[in-house]
């Protein structure tokens, strides 16, 4: 009897599924702001990604080779692979557009394709084909910004978790990350099953017929998504995104935890009272505190509601996880010539990347292995040795 004790808290802690660990106060608090990289005219993050970028377009090309170089000058250590498919559209007068979709991949060292189950951040780059001149600020270049600018704040704190002794235990589950940045999901004419989520469609299709080696933990690289946390319409002021399923609140509810965290230690910027904002007001009292994750406290019988079709749908049709980041309403500018750069809130831009990198970082267990300080000394030596 003895004997199966240990057998049996093996078997429960297997069984508990993805582990995931709070972030210390400390690490909320340096998690470092995207500053002079956001800017909108400047930024070397979001400025290039602040352009037309159709699908098929010479525009689309620069943005894709901008989020090249950005992970191959910054993080060298991802795995980069293009996707690529191809398919007419109402407007293409029969003419075939090429859609890429590009997928940064880190996983632990060591380990096989088929091991790691990961945590896959998505959003899409391309951009509507009307109206003339359409930016699509929040729609999604914004999402894609705070995409990348999280890779980079993990990036370090991944490689000193793998590096320590303790950060790879044989009990844990091996648990990398994805960035997906996914091309043609705007409909070029009106939107249909057809004229819609082209890059998806053919992402997921293609992912759930590539095996894995025999006896791989996971079958396919579908089933290696461990949750799809889809980001779009973000980068407006004021943003309500609900909890969308019920199989994923869990999720949901950790990031809207998080969120409150960040807001009572000052940490966002978009709160009326944030401690910038509440010294400059002359009347001290303090505002209702807003939440952009509105729905931690829905409960079981609260997911009746309909879901907003994107690109999670063609992954969401075959198993996968989704959380899906979007508000409910959208932004007024949506689908406007009004969603550009100018209409970006962006305290709420950069609260958005402090979230989702914070989220990322619980997902991946990182408190302990984050050293801004050190960072920051490092972009200090950098700038003044140039
Ligand atoms: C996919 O598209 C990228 C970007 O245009 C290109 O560099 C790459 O060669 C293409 N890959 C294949 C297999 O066609
Ligand atoms: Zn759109």
């Amino acid at each position: 009897m003895l004997l199966l004790l240990p057998l049996l808290s093996l078997l429960s802690i297997l069984s508990l599924g993805s582990a995931y660990s709070t972030l210390s106060d400390d690490t909320l608090n340096g998690l470092p702001s995207p500053g002079d990289e956001f800017d909108i005219k400047q930024g070397k993050i979001l400025a290039p990604i602040l352009q037309e970028r159709v699908s098929g377009t010479p525009g689309s090309t620069a943005v894709l080779q901008h989020f090249v170089d950005f992970f191959k000058t910054n993080l060298p250590k991802w795995t980069l692979e293009f996707h690529n498919s191809s398919s007419t559209t109402p407007t293409s007068n029969g003419k075939k557009i090429p859609f890429i979709n590009l997928i940064a991949t880190r996983d632990p060292p060591n380990t096989g394709v088929g091991e790691v189950g990961r945590l896959t951040l998505v959003a899409h780059y391309d951009s509507k084909l009307t109206p003339k001149g359409f930016i699509g600020a929040t729609d999604s270049a914004a999402p894609c910004a705070m995409l990348l600018h999280a890779a980079r704040t993990l990036d370090a704190a991944l490689t000193k978790k793998w590096e320590s002794s303790d950060g790879l235990d044989e009990l844990d589950e091996v648990k990398g990350v994805q960035i997906l940045l996914l091309d043609g999901e705007e409909a070029f004419h009106s939107w249909t099953d057809t004229d819609s989520l082209y890059g998806s469609r053919a992402l997921a299709a293609d992912w759930e017929t590539s095996f894995h080696p025999a006896m791989s933990t996971y079958r396919n690289p579908l089933d290696s998504i461990s949750l799809f946390v889809l980001l779009d319409l973000l980068g407006a002021s004021g943003p309500r995104v609900p909890s969308y399923f019920k199989t994923t609140h869990w999720a949901y509810k950790h990031m809207a935890a998080l969120e409150h965290r960040l807001r009572e230690l000052g940490q966002f910027k978009s709160s009326p009272n944030h401690p910038k904002k509440l010294a400059k007001r002359q009347n001290k009292k303090e505002r209702d505190e807003p939440q952009f994750l509105h729905e931690a406290d829905k409960g079981d019988n609260g997911f009746l509601g309909g879901f907003v079709q994107d690109d999670h749908v063609p992954f969401m049709a075959r198993g996968v996880e989704i959380l899906h980041i979007i508000p409910t309403p959208f932004p007024k500018v949506w689908h406007e010539i009004e969603d550009d750069a100018e209409h970006l809130d962006m305290d709420t831009v950069e609260d958005w990347t402090r979230l989702v990198t914070a989220f990322a970082g619980e997902w991946m267990e990182l408190e302990g292995f984050f050293d801004f300080k050190k960072d920051k000394r490092k972009e200090y030596r950098e700038k003044t040795e140039l």
